[in-house]
């Protein structure tokens, strides 16, 4: 294998992502032209970190990353060396994590970035030689990061909340109240994103008159989430959202069940996004996590994909979740890969956000129900906020 990974953080290895970094640390060797040497990466801690720079650079301090080329000082040619083995890389996570905060990128971003940079170090490319050397340096580290597509730019996912269930409760006495709207004002106060609503064709929760007052009032962003049927698509003509979630719609559901099969109606999807596009307003469309699907949503022109994790939430056992989630992974990678920006959302709640949450390449969570059904007991401010902490610690 040419990169062995060891992880010396107990609190961290759990949320890294090994599969992950392993393939990048590979896909950097093929292209630097050293695909048939070693590397060795360790993730390790300040404490750590602080030691080896002590120890080999008489530096009492710790550091972001130390790189150690094998056989340092014998002979500096690769060609020389007795084994293929480029040497080590050693990258503080609790450095990399400050610096995520400090430089406002994700934790993932951070660590690629402290890879990169160590690699180049054991190809012999070194900043602190002179000016010029400097220059190459950088110029090489975002080549090198270019290539490798970096995900989301921000820490964290946006948290998006879906408000239908308020207007469930309201409709179910067809009074005024609990409203909506309201829910979305005080979403928002607690910090959420943005705010989503599905306008159903037999109008079960959400009512025109509640969308229409959310495009005056809310703060963030309106996300409609809607059938590509002829009435609702005039009517987010007229409202025009920040953006607008395809997704299936059956009469007798109780939920959205399914993602859209966008492969089985091409020409009707693509026709709907293409509307919506010359309004200027982006698309999303609702999906399984299927290569197939995330290939044909690229082709007609989606701006997002809402990977549905509905099978993720609902399995029956870790083995089947830990499936699920690997496909969700896996999924949103090629969907980044072709340039599709990546939602996900449908049955998260407070136990089973936080490893989705820790996808660098999700830029938004869509959540309703498990926070609407916290609020009841809790007030619906706590209940966003509780989220959004949960969000925010799953990014290491
Ligand atoms: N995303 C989509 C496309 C949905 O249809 C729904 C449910 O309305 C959600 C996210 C939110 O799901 P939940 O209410 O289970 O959090």
């Amino acid at each position: 294998m040419p990169v062995d990974l060891s992880i010396n953080y107990p609190a961290a290895s759990r949320l890294i992502n090994r599969r992950q970094l392993i393939g990048l640390t590979g896909e950097l060797l093929r292209k630097c032209r050293v695909a048939e040497y070693t590397v060795s990466l360790h993730l390790v801690n300040d404490e750590e970190i602080r030691s080896l720079n002590r120890t080999y650079r008489q530096k009492d301090s710790a550091t972001n990353v130390l790189s150690f080329p094998f056989g340092e000082g014998a002979d500096s040619s690769l060609a020389s060396l007795p084994v293929k083995e480029l040497g080590d890389i050693v990258i503080s996570l609790d450095t990399a994590r400050r610096e995520s905060v400090e430089y406002c990128q994700t934790f993932q971003h951070r660590l690629n970035w402290l890879i990169i940079h160590g690699l180049l170090h054991l190809l012999g490319y070194d900043h602190e030689r002179s000016r010029k050397d400097e220059k190459i340096m950088q110029a090489m580290e975002l080549d090198l990061l270019a290539f490798l597509k970096i995900y989301r730019r921000t820490p964290m996912p946006h948290l998006a909340i879906n408000v239908d269930h308020v207007a469930t409760i309201r409709q179910a006495r067809g009074t005024i109240e609990p409203d909506p709207v309201t829910a979305a004002a005080l979403c928002e106060l607690a910090g959420a994103s943005g705010i989503v609503v599905h306008l159903r064709e037999d109008r079960r929760h959400i009512q025109d008159r509640d969308v229409l007052l959310l495009r005056q009032t809310i703060k963030t962003r309106l996300n409609l989430e809607m059938g590509a049927n002829r009435e609702i698509i005039q009517f987010a003509l007229d409202l025009q959202p920040d953006m607008v979630t395809l997704v299936p719609e059956k009469r007798e559901e109780l939920t959205t069940e399914g993602g859209l099969d966008i492969v089985g109606q091409k020409k009707k999807i693509g026709q709907t996004v293409k509307k919506m596009r010359s309004a200027s307003i982006p698309v999303s469309i609702f999906i399984d996590p299927d290569f197939e699907q995330i290939h044909a949503a690229g082709d007609i022109g989606a701006t997002f994909i809402e990977i549905h994790t509905g099978k993720y939430c609902d399995a029956a056992s870790d083995t089947a979740r830990n499936q699920e989630y690997q496909l969700i992974a896996a999924a949103a990678e090629e969907a980044n890969r072709i340039g599709l920006r990546v939602n996900a959302g449908h049955g998260l709640n407070y136990q089973n956000t936080a490893p989705i949450a820790a996808l660098a390449t999700i830029d938004e969570l869509s959540i309703g129900h498990a926070i609407i059904s916290r609020a009841v007991f809790t007030g619906i401010d706590q209940a966003v906020r509780e989220m959004l902490e949960i969000i925010r610690n799953a990014q290491f």
